[in-house]
């Protein structure tokens, strides 16, 4: 962690209770049961950077997201955004002072846009909220200026959410999320449910207003060319862990977690040239019941009696006794 970091997440947990209710315990038997849904997540993000978390389904992406935002309280660790920790109580103040700073952008902006507004109430309700700009002609005038830097009209804001394409509705979520002067954007798969073409225009935007505005993103997607597009640094999660964390250029072009080759191979359009491919295989296991050791083993060629043993520590960026031991040779060539 440097010291310039905005964003720390330090250690970061989660367990769920999934058991089943009392009652059909009682009755049926059985234990309690937990789900880890993040277990031990770390990683920084400097004033304006992107940092990506990238995974498939179940990797805990989304719990690490609203954990940072503080939709979630983390069963342990700790979130600290511009050297305030979200979880000290006795900062009450500085972290109500820090929520307007931070938002969150989700991949359905139907299902967090209300249908029975009005465009221009959407967008001015962080605005009245936080009490940012006092009279109605101002804050009309506010709300134009923030649906044309979305790439809408002004004029827009007289329509309600239905009357607006998929893309065009991430475009109001993303006014709504500038409304309130934030500084940090947590996207959640914000593209992930528009056509390719309209997720490119959505991303350009974004990367534009990082340009313009100086935001900083934590980016969620399970899609790595739409991360490679986005981040400077990335961290690649597999049930509830960072297994690799680097920045883009080298994770791109020297995958060395067997779990990222595989991801990297999925891609077709990612271009690496002479490195061994590491085939598809097998689903993410039951977080309820992962495997001992590396709970990546199951799908891994390159497992052995350690690795269903042992937990590899995260070194030097990677967490994989293979790679740690020299046996798996990075990015080697067929
Ligand atoms: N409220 C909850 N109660 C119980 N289990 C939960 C809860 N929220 C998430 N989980 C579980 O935690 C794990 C991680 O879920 P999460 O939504 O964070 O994954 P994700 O990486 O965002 O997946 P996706 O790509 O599908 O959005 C999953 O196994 C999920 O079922
Ligand atoms: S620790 Fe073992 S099982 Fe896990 S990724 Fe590395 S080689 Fe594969
Ligand atoms: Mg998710």
């Amino acid at each position: 962690m440097t010291e310039r970091s905005y964003v720390e997440v330090k250690d970061l947990r989660r367990v769920f209770d999934v058991s089943k209710p009392w009652l059909n315990r009682v009755l049926e038997g059985g234990e309690k049961q937990y789900l880890k849904a993040v277990d031990g997540v770390s990683f920084s993000i400097a004033k304006g950077e992107t940092f990506a978390l990238v995974g498939e389904s179940g990797s805990g992406k989304s719990t690490v997201a609203r954990m940072v935002v503080g939709l979630l309280p983390p069963t342990d660790g700790e979130v600290v955004i511009d050297g305030v920790s979200m979880s000290s109580k006795a900062a009450f103040a500085e972290r109500q002072r820090l929520r307007r700073r931070i938002q969150m952008i989700f991949q359905d902006p139907y299902a967090s846009l209300n249908p029975r507004w009005q465009v221009d109430r959407i967008v001015a309700e962080p605005i009245r909220a936080f009490r940012l700009i006092e009279g109605e002609k101002e804050i009309t005038a506010r709300v134009g200026e923030l649906l044309s830097l979305v790439g809408l009209h002004p004029a827009d804001g007289k329509k309600y959410p239905h009357e607006f394409s998929g893309g065009q509705r991430q475009r109001i979520a993303i006014a709504r999320a500038l409304a309130s002067n934030a500084e940090f954007i947590v996207c959640d798969e914000p593209t992930s449910a528009l056509d390719v073409s309209v997720q490119a225009q959505i991303l350009n935007l974004m990367r534009d207003l990082q340009d313009r505005l100086g935001l900083t993103y934590l980016f969620i997607s399970h899609n790595l060319a739409v991360v490679r597009h986005m981040a400077s640094r990335i961290g690649v999660m597999y049930l509830g862990r960072i297994v690799e964390i680097s920045n883009g250029r080298e994770l791109f072009a020297q995958p060395k977690h067997p779990y990222t080759r595989m991801l990297l191979d999925a891609v077709p359009d990612v271009g690496m040239t002479g490195r061994q491919r590491i085939p598809v295989r097998g689903e993410i296991p039951n977080p309820i019941n992962p495997p001992t050791g590396c709970t990546f083993n199951p799908r891994c060629p390159f497992a052995n009696e350690r690795c269903r043993a042992e937990i590899p520590p995260l070194l030097q960026g990677v967490a994989c006794h293979a790679v740690h031991e020299g046996r798996l040779a990075i990015g080697a060539a067929a």
